[in-house]
């Protein structure tokens, strides 16, 4: 990678940031287009969050940048404007440089959306999902179904009350999908849920070896779609149990990726090179 006085600087906001893959995958991005930039990651403690913000906005050759975990709900009063699904989401991971403002864009949702299409084929409409989770990764993927044409999300979580706070905002965005609540519990049998089609994973169980079973894998539908949005471990043992139960099951790299070639899009205003970015996470 060449840095000269033309180079451009796109960073990565979080913290900690050193186990991302988004570095690699950016700076293959910048690589197969060709463009004159550097893409680094900025660990930023909370305290020190509207200094950083601060910072990129006196940065004249700021190409854009990424927020991570913990910064995507606490960066929002620190910028200028937002787009709409930032807004909705109520949570920003990709910052863009509009003519001296700073604007919070968040392509999670929609990143996963078009993971799910490419890997599984599938679109919401008409699809009654399960979204496991109630933190901000369930946030982007439940407002993305609902906002889709999912016409009834189940939000499971082992804390019942974030699901409610969860589910009213949901509802509140999309009247016309039908959110209702579950607690997320070991036993739990998920073939409840009537004319279950898609299920995904956005806790974070499943990250550690020996993590208890999210719910009772064993009644998992033979014709579910299962994503989880984990990427490492590339087979959680949900993803695990839903092939052998036969079902079509995906991880997180499509997301990952997707949600990346996103924020190149809105950075550069370019098409992604959405193959080398993979090639670069995969490795
Ligand atoms: P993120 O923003 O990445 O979604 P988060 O806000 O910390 O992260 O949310 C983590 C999610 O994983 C939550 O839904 C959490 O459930 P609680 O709301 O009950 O805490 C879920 N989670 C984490 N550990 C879990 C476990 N051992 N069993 C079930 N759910 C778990």
């Amino acid at each position: 990678m060449k840095i000269d006085g033309h180079t451009r600087l796109a960073f990565l906001l979080g913290y900690p940031v050193s186990h991302s893959a988004s570095p690699a995958m950016h700076r293959a991005a910048f690589s197969a287009t060709g463009l004159n930039a550097a893409y680094l990651p900025w660990a930023v403690a909370p305290a020190h969050l509207a200094a950083a913000v601060a910072g990129l906005r006196s940065m004249e050759n700021l190409l854009g940048a990424n927020v991570t975990v913990p910064h995507k709900g606490a960066i929002l009063p620190l910028l200028d404007a937002l787009t709409p699904e930032a807004e909705a989401i109520g949570a920003v991971n990709t910052v863009i440089p509009r003519s001296g403002r700073l604007v919070g864009e968040n392509t999670d949702g929609a990143g996963f959306l078009l993971a799910l299409q490419e890997e599984m084929g599938c679109r919401p409409e008409g699809l009654t999902a399960v979204v496991l989770g109630a933190g901000g990764a369930a946030r982007a993927v439940a407002m993305a179904l609902a906002q889709a044409g999912s016409p009834r999300l189940v939000l499971a979580n082992r804390t019942a009350t974030r699901a409610v706070e969860l589910a009213e905002h949901i509802s509140s965005h999309n009247p016309r999908c039908e959110v209702t609540v579950q607690t997320l519990h070991p036993s739990w049998r998920v073939s409840q849920v009537p004319e279950i089609r898609l299920l995904v994973n956005t806790t974070s169980v499943g990250l550690h070896p020996g993590d208890p079973p999210l719910f009772d894998y064993d009644s998992l539908p033979v014709l579910a779609l299962v994503s989880d949005l984990i990427y490492r471990p590339a087979e959680t043992p949900l993803l695990r149990a839903a092939r052998r139960r036969g079902c079509r099951a995906v991880n997180g790299f499509g997301m990952l990726v997707h949600q990346g070639a996103l924020a190149f899009e809105r950075w550069t205003g370019n098409r992604a090179p959405v193959q080398a970015m993979r090639d670069a996470v995969e490795r």
